[in-house]
């Protein structure tokens, strides 16, 4: 079945242009039906724009309004969308309880680290600092325990003795960019599911075995995948 995707953003936009790419070429069955950055120009507003997305909002918070003020309009712009799935890709803001329960188990953020490890910013520097050997990013569900939801997926790389948190970083996003598209597909397959706080994957195809979507070696990709 073909999700009804909404996907805030801030930034960049690296992510959800990776996201429009999957669907374009079909290996992800999903549409974007609405992109909302809580800034005015992110280079992500660009992204959306060029794959037609239908909706590009941009909902800036107004000088001191309470952050229950701005969730209050977040929310009503999401609910006019009505969409299946809420995707955080690049997200700077703390999304409220509001938000979060009105889409129960709906909501999934991507992050730069192996949670629970290195939660927040500068997550990447985080993991370089404690000195890790393996690193990587992670899908979850968003809860009111900032990147503390259930866990999705997870894929890893070996950190190298010379990684910088320019070659780190960049190791890191290349992966992002196929968790968080195959995350969403997991969605769209229906096999998303959780139990005890924990997500549950369903079984069903894997992405490891497909040829055309340029896998990085060297990879841990965890289950799910
Ligand atoms: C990514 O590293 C993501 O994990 C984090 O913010 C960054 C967004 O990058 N939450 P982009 O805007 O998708 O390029």
């Amino acid at each position: 079945m073909t999700l009804r995707v909404a996907v805030l953003v801030s930034g960049r936009g690296s992510n959800l242009a990776s996201l429009l790419e999957h669907i374009r070429k079909g290996s992800v069955q999903a549409k974007v039906t609405l992109v909302v950055s809580d800034k005015p120009g992110a280079e992500a507003l660009d992204s959306a724009r060029h794959h037609g997305v239908p909706a590009v909002v941009t909902l800036a918070p107004e000088p001191d309004e309470k952050s229950s003020s701005y969730n209050d309009r977040l929310l009503a712009v999401l609910r006019g969308d009505k969409p299946d799935l809420v995707v955080l890709a690049g997200y700077m803001r703390i999304l409220g309880k509001a938000v979060v329960d009105a889409f129960p188990g709906r909501v999934v953020n991507i992050h730069p680290s192996l949670l629970p490890a290195f939660k927040g910013l500068r997550a990447v520097q985080q993991a370089l600092d404690a000195g890790v050997r393996f690193a990587g990013c992670s899908t979850h569900l968003v809860t009111a325990d900032l990147d503390g939801g259930p866990i999705v997926l997870q894929a890893a790389v070996a950190v190298k003795p010379d990684d910088t948190h320019e070659t780190l970083s960049r190791r890191i996003l290349r992966l992002e960019h196929l968790l968080l598209p195959r995350t969403v597909q997991l969605f769209c397959e229906g096999r998303v599911a959780t139990a005890d706080g924990r997500a549950i994957i369903a079984p069903g195809p894997s992405w490891l075995q497909r040829t055309d979507l340029d896998l990085p070696s060297g990879v841990l990709y965890g289950h799910g995948f």
